[in-house]
């Protein structure tokens, strides 16, 4: 299983420090098949030891350059990052990336070999029309994006299920994630109310590989229940 940690614009330097610490020692009953990624906001990154590997929320497709508020690859580098979150919803809908830009950053970073955690999920407004809908709508995000990369892991995160504390249901998961296996064969992440209570469940669905979790994941104690439930 994957657990993948989406800190969002939460926590500091500082805590990310104290959090990492926490989880590491966590880290040690952990399953050594299972991986463990946590994304902290840019100004938190640093180059941690351990068994879970630190990957960036966001950059900019440049080695460096006038992209004011961006960082790009040289930032990354210097503190040995390459894994990096693409297409997240709150960035496609709150900072109006839209899908050209996503795959321009997906193919820049993927020329640069990065580890890319991809994301997708549709509106409820879609989720409402029905599943023929839903999976137009998601094959849809992923125009430009070379799906073969092997590099590549996808997260699916139905928008109205994120920070709502409303999961999708096991059945909606499950033929979710089934469909899009159909299309994309590579790990496949759920996303959306991910939390101690429901991990188990969650994780037993047929088609899901792992989880990317938000506020559940803030806390190191309450994440590493979770990976170690
Ligand atoms: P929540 O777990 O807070 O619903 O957030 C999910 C998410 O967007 C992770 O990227």
């Amino acid at each position: 299983m994957i657990f993948a940690a989406n800190f969002k614009t939460n926590h500091t330097r500082a805590s990310t420090a104290k959090y990492i610490a926490v989880l590491k020692e966590k880290l040690h009953a952990k399953k050594p098949e299972d991986r463990v990624y946590i994304f902290p906001p840019a100004t938190a990154l640093d180059q941690y030891e351990g068994d879970f590997k630190i990957g960036a929320q966001n950059a900019y497709p440049t080695q460096n350059g006038a992209f004011t508020g961006e960082i790009g690859l040289e930032q990354l580098e210097e503190f040995g990052i390459n894994t990096l979150l693409i297409g997240h919803s709150e960035r496609r809908e709150k900072l109006g990336e839209s899908q050209e830009k996503v795959a321009q950053k997906f193919r820049f970073f993927k020329d640069q070999g990065y580890e890319i955690l991809y994301c997708i999920g549709e509106p409820l407004e879609i989720r409402e029309k029905g599943n023929e809908a839903v999976m137009e709508y998601l094959l849809a995000q992923f125009d430009g994006i070379d799906i073969g990369y092997e590099k590549l892991i996808i997260a699916y995160e139905p928008i109205w299920a994120i920070g709502t504390g409303r999961s999708a249901t096991v059945e909606e998961i499950a033929s979710t994630h089934e469909a899009l296996k159909q299309t994309v064969q590579k790990p496949l992440l759920y996303g959306g109310s991910v939390n101690p209570a429901n991990i188990k469940e969650i994780t037993a669905i047929r088609g899901v590989d792992g989880v990317l979790v938000g506020s559940a994941s803030l806390d190191a104690e309450k994440f590493s229940t979770m990976i170690l439930a």
